[in-house]
């Protein structure tokens, strides 16, 4: 299970004016604590529907047996056409459950095209060969403009397209569904009350990531663990309702209105920008309530940041993920003089642990409040189970900030001024 150390966000640690006394804490997750129950109560209600993908036993099914029908034809490469939370679930996955540089190596390899710069797309399409790759075309309301330009620009390069694409999109709406039926491709259906940045548990996430060969059973019973968890344990020791309550108090009453994410795993840095997207578009509702969340990662990042957050405005916090074990043992030679001896013989591991440490020491002296998700290891069960314990989180921050967490008038706005302009 995952355990979250949150002692140098309290006063006793970093003083009162920045961090949070433990009676004031200790009241406000039992005021709190009804809000958790709220949150199962309205798992039906549009949104919060994503407390229920990890029980779609029909849907792994279906995902899990498209995965090995697709194996006869031996793809190079899987190539993802989505955006915003159409991709980055499903980028976190890729990134933490693949092997590192996966795709200089292995087959198939994945893509995701978030994005429709022009060279970036040339790039990946004068490298690839499209009819050796399966696409699959991610868009909930089927009608967003970059991946359904994207499929426009890909389906001028294939000749069979019910073979090349996949796509997956809302049940019954939109003009993907509409495109798929007309074209006879294969579909998967994202439940209708499940946002975008919402949905990683559901075939956006998972199809991706059984096609890659990942364990996505494993997923979903980690995200199940989580909730269970968070369902029955008290306030005091609850995952998600203490990390919403660090959150609400700390941007509401210490004026820490910026939230770091700072992985110490390369595996786990792309967390951070699916849990950016969640806590913008979720919190981010009017003049006075978002917390503006900022990625970071160790050790990196303490040689580019790391001054600013020490030194400069105290109006950060910070959420250190912190990985107990990596997936490999790296033991460092023994070359280098006695000023640097410190280095020889030593396991890399041993090295990020004293760079995190260092680094949350220096953070609680200078008074920034500072946190530790601890992680046993990156796997499926723990990542299912990130997954769960953010999202549970912002749900329960939409409660606590009174805010819908699950619109997004603000992104609609720009995509209705983007339509207008490309047909005038
Ligand atoms: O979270 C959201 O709802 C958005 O970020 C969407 O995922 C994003 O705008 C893409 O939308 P769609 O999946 O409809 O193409």
């Amino acid at each position: 299970m995952l355990h979250i150390d949150y002692q140098n966000a309290l006063s006793d640690k970093i003083g009162l004016r920045d961090g949070i006394s433990k009676a004031v804490f200790k009241n406000f997750l039992h005021k709190s604590q009804p809000l958790v129950k709220k949150v199962f109560q309205s798992e039906n209600k549009m949104g919060y529907a994503f407390l229920n993908l990890p029980d779609d036993e029909s849907n792994l099914r279906k995902i899990k047996k498209f995965a090995k029908d697709q194996q006869k034809n031996k793809w190079e490469n899987i190539v993802v056409l989505g955006i915003g939370g159409s991709a980055l679930g499903g980028i976190a996955l890729k990134e933490a459950l693949l092997e590192p540089f996966h795709n200089l190596s292995k087959k198939p390899r994945l893509f995701f095209i978030d994005n429709i710069d022009p060279d970036y797309i040339t790039g990946l399409l004068t490298k690839i060969r499209p009819e050796k790759s399966l696409f699959i075309v991610i868009s909930k309301s089927g009608g967003t403009a970059e991946p359904m330009a994207l499929y426009n620009l890909i389906r001028d390069k294939v000749k069979n397209p019910k073979k090349h694409f996949v796509f997956i999109t809302d049940p019954k709406k939109g003009l993907l569904r509409k495109i798929g039926k007309k074209e006879d491709i294969e579909m998967f259906d994202i439940p209708p009350k499940i946002g975008g940045r919402f949905s990683v548990l559901s075939p956006v996430g998972l199809l991706p990531a059984a096609l890659a060969g990942m364990d996505v059973g494993a997923l979903l019973k980690g995200a199940r663990r989580m909730r269970e968890a968070i369902k029955t344990t008290k306030q005091g020791k609850n995952p998600a309702l203490l990390l919403a309550s660090l959150q609400y108090l700390l941007d509401r009453k210490k004026s820490k209105v910026m939230t770091v994410m700072m992985p110490y795993s390369n595996r786990l840095f792309r967390i951070g920008d699916w849990y950016r997207q969640l806590l913008s578009e979720s919190i981010g509702k009017n003049n006075k309530t978002g917390p503006t969340p900022i990625n970071a990662i160790g050790t990196t990042d303490q040689h580019s940041q790391l001054q600013l957050y020490n030194e400069g405005p105290n109006n950060k916090w910070f959420i250190f993920l912190r990985l107990l074990k990596y997936g490999n043992e790296v033991k460092l030679g023994s070359h280098l003089p006695k000023e640097l001896a410190f280095l020889n013989n030593k396991k890399l591991n041993k090295v990020v642990d004293a760079a995190l440490a260092g680094t949350s020491e220096s953070l609680s002296k200078n008074k920034r409040p500072n946190i530790a998700i601890e992680i046993p290891k990156v796997d499926a069960e723990n990542i299912g189970m990130l997954f769960m314990l953010f999202e549970f989180q912002v749900a329960l921050l939409g409660l606590l900030y009174k805010v819908n967490a699950f619109n997004q008038p603000g992104v609609e706005e720009s995509k209705i001024i983007t339509k207008k302009l490309l047909s005038k």
